[in-house]
């Protein structure tokens, strides 16, 4: 059976820019990117640490990827994938997500 959660209204997220969740002791992120929701766990492949420096701060400063804050990986926004730094090659994990009546939902 799909459970779908609501997460929050696609409004508070602009453009080029990303939000951090916490959702049952899970940490995950949803990044806007060219039109397109994207969500993710909060966790580097690197080390298994959280990505962001600063509260819902996860791009680099073009705004072009998503950084660690740890050891500066790159990873593409669509598909999480490492581009650089030191687990290149290496992917974030995606989550499964859709747009339900405005709301970013988490789809399991
Ligand atoms: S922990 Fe993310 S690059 Fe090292």
């Amino acid at each position: 059976m799909t459970t779908v959660t609501p997460l929050f209204n696609i409004s508070e997220l602009a453009d080029n820019s990303a939000k951090g969740l916490e959702l049952n002791q899970r940490n995950l992120f949803a990044v806007s990117h060219k039109g397109q929701i994207y969500l993710y766990e909060n966790r580097c492949p690197h080390k298994g640490v959280p990505l962001e420096w600063m509260p819902d701060t996860f791009l680099d400063i073009e705004k072009q990827f998503i950084q660690c804050s740890t050891h500066g990986a790159l990873f593409t926004i669509d598909e999480g994938f490492c581009i650089a730094g030191p687990c290149s090659g290496a992917r974030l994990t995606a989550v499964a997500c859709e747009i339900i009546n405005g709301q970013l939902c988490l789809v399991e």
